[in-house]
């Protein structure tokens, strides 16, 4: 999909909530942005904006309390600080393996 949907996690840091509220309500013209306010109600839109804007501050503790998704801690997805400073020693282990 081009333009990519963003990281929110790292997107909503750089947007109000006033923005978040627009993009989420009336899409993303000449993007694959749905606007989700044709279908949801303006509590349910509400209710989006606030998850959208506290993603970047949520810990994944947070995220499954807000969520219900309790996962144990392998089947996790590694957060973005454990991603980058794993591939440090990828990046040096991978030339030195060619
Ligand atoms: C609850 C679901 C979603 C929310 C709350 C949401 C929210 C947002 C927000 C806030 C942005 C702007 C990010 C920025 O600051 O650049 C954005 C961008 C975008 N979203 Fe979504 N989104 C959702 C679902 C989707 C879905 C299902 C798709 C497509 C399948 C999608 C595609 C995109 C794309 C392509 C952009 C980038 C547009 C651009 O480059 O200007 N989003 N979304």
């Amino acid at each position: 999909m081009r333009p990519e949907p963003p990281r929110l996690t790292e997107a909503a840091a750089e947007r109000t909530d006033e923005e978040i509220c627009r993009m989420a309500s009336n899409g993303i013209k000449m993007t694959g942005m749905p606007a989700f306010g044709e279908h949801h109600p303006p509590d349910e839109i509400a209710a989006i904006t606030a998850f959208v804007g506290a993603l970047p501050w949520l810990t994944v503790d947070d995220y499954s309390r807000l969520t219900g998704c309790v996962q144990e801690p392998s089947e996790r997805a590694p957060t973005r600080a454990a991603v980058e400073a794993s591939e440090e020693p990828s990046r040096v282990s991978d030339s030195r393996s060619e």
